[in-house]
């Protein structure tokens, strides 16, 4: 019986997902399954993406069957060769002998060398931004060689933003019902399928992967269809921001993965006491035994962590056999700009070590600590000192912000600016109302001070006009923008003054709280209307104290953090043809070009100050 899942109204998810499947590519555990994503578009043309694995395709073409209702199979889009997708094409030439397939040239060369099919007559070849109209949608092709394979090339959909993004952008694990991401706890429980799924099957080809990632900065994207995992409609730049980090090599997060190999458990004992020394001095740890630990999991850890510790005895004079296979993993997926530390343990002649050092001298930019452990049979007490000293070296790598004794003995005025980065901002529209004049702007600092009574704080630039109008008449609403947002929003109320604009103008709403304030009835989840009690002067900002005097909750979305504005409201500045030295608004995204940004500068959009610029 088929079995498919409707994406929009003339797309469906026609895949298949896998649990039987034991190693993946002959190599990597799925102990979650994995899926076979296919995707049938039904415009005027019909057109299938991809087909699926030889083990699952009977499910497939019955799912084919069902979703075209009757209609012929006009096209055949093939994104990968490699036959998780491509077994299925020979069967699915007889059955749909009209079907023509749309492929690139080198596509082409391996479905020859896969098949022996003739498939001259039946072929689109495309190249780079070529298009297929098929009635209400135009498919525009991207080529993404060795993302993962040489031929790989995308799909994107103008009519309805949808990328079909091949590989790229995938994860292990079977779809359980669900199709969406949003649909299960993504972050908590596939996202270490994702990583694994990345680093072990793309992680080699960073430089691809950011090129294509580079290609699709300028385009407006709704829905990400992978090969393999779920459909992303929403969150989508928080998994793109992923992408972003994973292709560049840089590490998700500040910690140590320790990978070790120990026949006899005493080099496990030195792991462990590494570990707690790091916990000690505040470090995230991770350990690995690389005898019972599949390599898939090492190598996206690698790819997760800043720093990583491999201890190994010494086995046939050489590095311990199951290490010695993790480094040629680690080496062959590119792992790089990592600081690297390594103990070392042989009972009559430890080269571990040093071996280790040899084989990790093929990745770029790794900082090999010089502090190795070298261990006769089993640690002694002398040498903990040693491994204090290791775990000392590794915290000096870090931020300061890991080392709790090095915080009491800095500067007592040292600043360092990215922490104020670390406040999770919501973002809020403050309306104001001065005689017939209505006026809103943008802010980040509204919070609640006290619950009895309900007392809140904003504090307000100068330079708006919102602001003048808070001091002059003592009342003002909060929006509490949720994350249905839309940039438009942050366009009317931040990018202007209300000073020679309405921002109000061509708003369809006209809806206001008893004070008589306008607020937002829409992208919001609740509005806090407030009676000002005290201000204060803080130079740049006025901090205005208020009473709570009515408050509603208008819709259940989350609310919008700075964090999500920036992965997935604010628009990808698209990618630039030569690259201009200058300085980027991390707020609205405005370019300043030019060698030095003036230390008065402020921005002519969204009027943040230097602060809030980084260079490019
Ligand atoms: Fe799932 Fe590179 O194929």
């Amino acid at each position: 019986m088929h079995c498919f899942k409707k994406i929009t109204d003339d797309l469906t998810w026609v895949g298949v997902n896998d649990r039987r499947l034991a190693m993946f590519e002959g190599v990597y555990s799925v102990p979650d399954g994995v899926s076979y994503n296919s995707y049938l578009l039904n415009d005027e043309k019909t057109v299938l993406f991809d087909t699926v694995d030889e083990a699952v395709r009977q499910r497939f073409f019955e799912n084919i069957a069902e979703a075209l209702g009757g209609r012929k199979l006009d096209y055949l889009v093939v994104h990968h060769m490699e036959p998780d997708h491509s077994a299925a094409i020979l069967d699915l030439t007889a059955l749909y002998p009209d079907m023509k397939i749309v492929c690139n040239e080198k596509t082409l060369e391996f479905m020859r060398q896969f098949f022996d099919l003739d498939i001259k007559s039946g072929v689109v070849v495309v190249k780079e931004n070529d298009t297929l109209e098929t009635g209400r949608h135009t498919l525009r092709f991207i080529m993404a060689p060795m993302v993962h394979w040489p031929e790989v090339m995308v799909t994107y959909d103008e009519a309805d933003k949808s990328l079909f993004s091949a590989d790229a952008f995938g994860c292990f694990g079977a779809l359980n019902g669900a199709l969406f991401a949003d649909e299960v706890n993504f972050e908590k429980d596939y996202m270490d399928e994702a990583r694994r799924y990345y680093a072990n099957i793309v992680g080699k080809y960073g430089t691809q992967v950011k090129a294509l990632l580079g290609k699709l900065a300028g385009l407006d994207i709704s829905l990400i269809c992978p090969l393999h995992g779920f459909v992303w409609r929403k969150k989508i730049g928080d998994y793109i921001a992923k992408y972003t980090l994973w292709s560049d090599y840089t590490p998700e997060e500040y910690g140590v993965m320790i990978a070790y190999a120990s026949v006899y458990g005493n080099t496990e004992n030195a792991a462990e006491i590494l570990a707690c020394r790091l916990r000690d001095r505040g470090i995230k740890t991770a350990m690995y035994d690389v005898s019972v630990t599949p390599s898939s999991d090492i190598v996206s850890a690698a790819f997760r962590f800043s720093h990583l510790v491999f201890a190994s005895t010494t086995y046939n004079a050489g590095i311990f056999v199951a290490m010695d296979e993790v480094l040629s993993d680690l080496v062959a997926h590119n792992i790089q700009n990592r600081v690297v530390a390594v103990i070392e343990n042989g009972s009559w002649a430890p080269t571990s070590g040093c071996l280790i050092c040899e084989k990790l001298a093929a990745c770029k930019d790794l900082n090999i600590l010089e502090n190795t452990v070298s261990i006769r049979s089993a640690l002694k007490a002398e040498q903990l000192s040693e491994i204090d000293g290791m775990a000392d070296a590794i915290a000096a790598t870090l931020p300061a912000v890991l080392k709790k004794e090095d915080l009491a003995t800095t500067a007592p005025d040292a600043i360092e600016p990215q922490a104020m980065f670390k406040f999770s901002y919501g973002l809020f529209v403050l309306t104001a109302k001065d005689g017939d004049k209505d006026n809103g702007c943008i802010i980040n600092t509204a919070i609640q001070i006290t619950e009895k009574p309900y007392r809140i704080s904003v504090a307000v630039n100068k330079a708006n006009y919102t602001h003048d109008m808070i001091l002059k008449t003592g009342v003002f609403n909060i929006s509490v923008l949720s994350e249905s947002a839309v940039f438009a929003v942050f366009e009317q109320f931040g990018f202007h003054s209300g000073r020679d604009t309405d921002k109000f103008s061509g708003v369809e709403y006209d809806d206001r709280t008893a004070n008589g304030i306008r607020y937002l009835p829409k992208y919001t989840n609740g509005v806090i209307s407030g009676s000002v009690s005290a201000s204060f002067d803080y130079g740049t900002h006025t901090v205005f104290i208020a009473d709570v005097t009515q408050a509603f909750v208008l819709s259940n979305e989350p609310s919008v953090t700075y964090q999500y504005y920036f992965n997935n409201i604010k628009p990808k500045p698209p990618a630039p043809k030569e690259q201009k030295k200058g300085f980027i608004c991390r707020i609205c995204g405005y370019l300043y070009e030019g060698e030095a940004l003036p230390a008065d500068y402020l921005c002519p959009l969204c009027k943040h100050g230097v602060e809030d610029f980084e260079e490019q």
